[in-house]
């Protein structure tokens, strides 16, 4: 810990949560030289720890009056998971499940209020400003609407440089202007002299998103969460924009999380797939194994609704029932009973934790925990 910077003692409990995992954190605020020195352990570049965002309902004044109970919009529910160096990552689910709000913790754009997310074991939600600037040279975002994430005034190459000058990050013109052709060349953009003193009007919707990658790639970034980076593009270039990703994951190195409602999506692109529901995850494990083996019932609705290029194909579409539900009012026992269609009288009652399916592969629901018992969780 370095000794400018403030220094808080957690309690021993929170100290021992915060320490097992990265190994080398002490306590204490995290300085600038503790993320300079800390390092991936095991590959593990993110872990999120029983991460909690909850938004507090602003009520009217009568009504806060005759209430004794605060309301929040529980929008991510206790949730764990790791982020492997070098993978893509996809969190998958429907529109206000919280897969935005995971990814804007992640960056620390929203404060967790509760559980802990670790980047390369030093716990995000301790770092001085000082560190969270650094930090955020290391942790990008990317949006759905490139349009609305860049200025239309600026020029390509304005827009791409913007991150290094902010960051003080090249020491000439020639290095600045080295360091945006690459990025530019290497988001596909080529030759990137050709768009370099361009404007975003005059460029595709696909071009756009790619200058925004650029934007994120030229700080040579550890992280890259993609907010529904295709859903606003026609489909005819979306592919070309997640094969970008996967190459860049390959070439660059860069780790993404990948956000999209659309399992097919994740399915294209993903390393691993984390499957959302309310808040929580419900299914999570490497994507070839959750596609074909999935088990918990709202995987199995999302991936029945997949189209498949073989027509004669014989699928049962499961269509769920009802809208999912308010995140103010969660149901009880399984979030998901209202509207699962494999759920039992047990269900409304018991909050499933999650079942080793096997290997990296886990689903929570509780008749998995009957089938476990009975020797049938993996078939
Ligand atoms: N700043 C906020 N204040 C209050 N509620 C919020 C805020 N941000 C998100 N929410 C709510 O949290 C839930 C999850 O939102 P979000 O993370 O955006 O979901 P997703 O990205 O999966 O669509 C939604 O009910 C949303 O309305
Ligand atoms: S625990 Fe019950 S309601 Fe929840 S997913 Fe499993 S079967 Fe469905
Ligand atoms: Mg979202």
């Amino acid at each position: 810990m370095a000794g400018d910077e403030q220094h808080t003692t957690p309690a021993p409990a929170d100290r021992r949560a915060l320490t097992e995992p990265g190994g080398t954190y002490d306590g204490g605020r995290v300085s600038t030289e503790d993320l300079a020195t800390a390092d991936v352990t095991d590959g593990v570049l993110f872990e999120i720890d029983g991460l909690e965002v909850y938004f507090p309902i602003h009520q009217t004044f009568f009504k806060a009056l005759v209430s004794t109970e605060k309301k929040y919009v529980k929008a991510v529910d206790g949730i764990s998971f790791k982020v492997k160096q070098g993978e893509i990552l996809a969190l998958v689910g429907e529109s206000g499940c919280g897969k935005t709000t995971i990814g804007r913790a992640v960056l620390r754009l929203e404060d967790a209020t509760g559980g802990h997310i670790l980047y390369k074991g030093l716990p995000v939600e301790r770092f001085t400003q000082r560190t969270l600037r650094e930090y955020r040279k290391k942790a990008q975002i990317i949006f759905q609407d490139p349009y609305n994430s860049i200025n239309p005034k600026q020029t390509i190459y304005d827009i791409v440089a913007e991150p290094l000058e902010v960051n003080d990050l090249v020491s000439s013109e020639r290095e600045k202007e080295e360091r945006v052709v690459k990025a530019i060349n290497e988001a596909g953009l080529r030759p990137a002299q050709e768009y370099l003193y361009r404007y975003p009007h005059e460029l595709s919707g696909g071009q756009r998103q790619r200058v925004c990658i650029a934007g994120a790639t030229v700080l040579d970034p550890d992280i890259i969460v993609a907010d529904e980076p295709v859903a606003s593009l026609d489909v005819s270039i979306r592919n070309d924009i997640l094969k970008l990703m996967v190459d860049q994951k390959e070439k660059l190195g860069v780790t993404y999380i990948f956000i999209t409602h659309d399992l097919s999506l994740a399915w294209v692109i993903s390393d691993r797939i984390a499957v959302m529901y309310l808040g929580r995850i419900v299914e999570i494990g490497d994507t070839e194994e959750v596609v074909a083996n999935p088990k918990h019932p709202y995987t199995k609705a999302l991936i029945s609704v997949i189209p498949v290029p073989d027509p004669l194909a014989k699928r049962e579409h499961v269509i769920l029932q009802g809208e999912t539900p308010n995140p103010v009012d969660i149901p009880s026992g399984c979030r998901f009973h209202p509207r699962c269609p494999e759920a039992i009288e047990a269900c409304k009652e018991i909050e499933p934790s999650d079942v080793h399916i096997g290997g990296n592969h886990y689903a929570a629901c509780i008749r998995l925990t009957e089938a476990a018992a009975t020797g049938d969780a993996a078939g």
